[in-house]
């Protein structure tokens, strides 16, 4: 009995290596962890249970079928985070580059099936070069039965990507369609086609770190949601995310103790709002003092960031935040800000997370290069996103709210709950001085400059939008968390039916 005992043990040893000492020692050498390593970290100790760690490939081509390792370049399974069940997928680089085979891929498929079954999130660790060379369309048809159950599984249970190395193919369209990607700074890439095909194709020379390097994804394209200096913070991180998220699309957000009380005031926000109305100030100081504990994870933080997305707490349940930032462009909604903002947005209301919205918004960016680009499109999704949200939303104006932006930012006309505007609000069509040059064209500069403070005095507050109802309340910026606190817990059970139909049509 001993020697069958020692025998699983030794067959559990080998599968742990993966590629080999040497393979590993290489990993290590590039400032990366392996497949299991990250695992360690990134669950509760000694919570992971693998599946299919015998798993082995069924190539017979180009001479494979004399180099099986077991497990196939990806380690599979769940564990828990912070005591709530998680599944996971990680690949192992040192086993054929972790590219996937038509086994690994089943591996994979396993687990999604099961995060699926059990409604619990999926996590991705991606380290890998895409489709296993030497296995050609098997390999191609496992990456298609991959995208096809993220896409299933979307809005159903969260999905996240993080990448830990280089990622070429079927290793970056799969993240594509899962809720969050991030990156490690410096040894992650993300590309379709990796420099030596570009230098082919286009004769662009070209490198890795240009093409799709963490600085890339994370500023430029916005296909990363973040990156972080290493494995060790990535994945801590990571934890961190994950104790924000519900479990799936019924479970509701999750409740965490909090010393942090809801009534707290804050009387420092009553001097946030600079004297001078084109003076910026950071909206980000507002989103830390309302928020549990002043803990908020931004997501998108380094892209369009005059648009400021991502969870807190607001008494122990999670929240999200939506904020124009008028340190960035004065705030102003363009093609990327609309983008990042829509899909945050979706992914709250797919999950049942509450939003709350600031809004300090001169209007859309005006100019050929945003029209071009199809600011259009991009800015209707963002209007789209919250005209059907049916989650609680609470909106603050905080300063400005002008023309089409004011609509867009969950105002009541498109679904707003609550309502509320400091006494610094300013809600018209336009700024005084535009408004006034439009309507008295060609008036003398005294008459412009009495007409434009007869606007500002009639138009730029409030008072006009909260006669109408538009505005619930003016609010002291001191009692802003007290007022969130409530109208949150009032908005608990909210529940708002919409007509039956197939799916909607987003404009993509
Ligand atoms: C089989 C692979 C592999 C692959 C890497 N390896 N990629 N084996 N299939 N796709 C193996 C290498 O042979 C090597 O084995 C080990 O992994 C490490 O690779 P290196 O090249 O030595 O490492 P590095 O220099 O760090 O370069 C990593 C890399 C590069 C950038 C990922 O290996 C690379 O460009 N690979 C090919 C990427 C690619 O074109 N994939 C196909 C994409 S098409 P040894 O034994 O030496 O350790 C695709 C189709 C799906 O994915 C599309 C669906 C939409």
């Amino acid at each position: 009995m001993k020697d069958i005992l020692d025998k699983l043990e030794q067959r559990r040893e080998e599968a742990r290596l993966g590629g080999g000492k040497a393979r590993i020692e290489a990993q290590h050498k590039r400032g990366k962890l392996t497949a299991r390593e990250r695992i360690e970290l990134l669950l509760d100790k000694g919570s992971f249970e693998e599946f299919d760690m015998f798993v082995e490939h069924r190539s017979i081509d180009f001479g494979m079928e004399k180099t099986k390792v077991p497990g196939d370049g990806v380690v599979t399974g769940w564990g828990t985070v912070n005591g709530r069940t998680v599944y996971l997928f990680s690949k192992d680089f040192t086993v054929f580059g972790g590219s996937l085979s038509e086994t690994h891929a089943q591996k994979i498929i396993k687990v999604q099936d099961m995060a699926m079954r059990a409604r619990a999130p999926i996590i991705g660790l991606f380290d890998a070069g895409g489709a296993r060379i030497q296995e050609g369309v098997a390999a191609l048809g496992g990456y298609g039965e991959v995208f096809k159950r993220n896409v299933i599984a979307s809005g159903v249970i969260p999905q996240i990507s993080v990448i830990m190395g280089p990622c070429a193919g079927g290793d970056v369209y799969s993240p594509a369609m899962t809720d969050f990607i991030f990156m490690v700074r410096d040894t992650s890439y993300m590309f379709v086609t990796g420099p030596d095909v570009v230098k082919t194709v286009t004769n662009e020379v070209v490198t890795a770190e240009e093409l799709g390097g963490a600085s890339v994804h994370t500023t430029k394209s916005g296909v990363a949601d973040g990156a972080f200096e290493n494995d060790v913070e990535c994945l801590l991180q990571m934890r961190r995310l994950i104790d924000f998220l519900p479990e799936n699309n019924e479970s509701g957000v999750p409740q965490w103790p909090s010393e942090d009380k809801g009534d707290r005031e804050d009387a420092s926000l009553d001097t946030l709002i600079p004297d001078n109305p084109n003076k910026p100030y950071d909206i980000k100081e507002l989103i830390h003092k309302v928020a549990d504990e002043g803990d908020f994870f931004e997501i998108g933080a380094a892209h369009a960031k005059n648009i400021v997305t991502g969870f807190g707490r607001i008494s122990g349940r999670t929240t999200g935040f939506v904020a124009n930032q008028p340190l960035v462009l004065a705030g102003v909604l363009d093609s990327a800000a609309s983008r990042k903002a829509a899909r945050f947005v979706r992914f709250c209301d797919a999950f049942n997370i509450p939003i709350v919205t600031f809004v300090d918004v001169p209007g859309f960016l005006p100019g050929t290069d945003q029209e071009y680009g199809g600011l259009i499109k991009h800015g209707a999704k963002l209007l789209f996103a919250y005209s059907q949200c049916t989650v609680p939303l609470v909106t603050v104006i905080t300063r400005k709210a002008f023309g089409g932006a004011y609509d867009v930012m969950a105002s009541k006309h498109v679904g707003g709950d609550l309502n509320y505007a400091w006494p610094t609000a300013q809600i018209a069509v336009m700024g005084a001085k535009g408004a006034v040059e439009i309507i008295f064209r060609g008036g003398t500069p005294e008459e412009i400059a009495a007409r434009t403070k007869e606007y500002e005095d009639r138009f730029l507050s409030p008072f006009v939008a909260a006669e109408r109802g538009y505005i619930d309340d003016v609010i002291m910026p001191h009692s802003t968390r007290r007022r969130l606190a409530r109208a949150l817990a009032m908005l608990r059970h909210k529940h708002v039916e919409m007509p039956s139909r197939k799916h909607d049509n987003l404009p993509v």
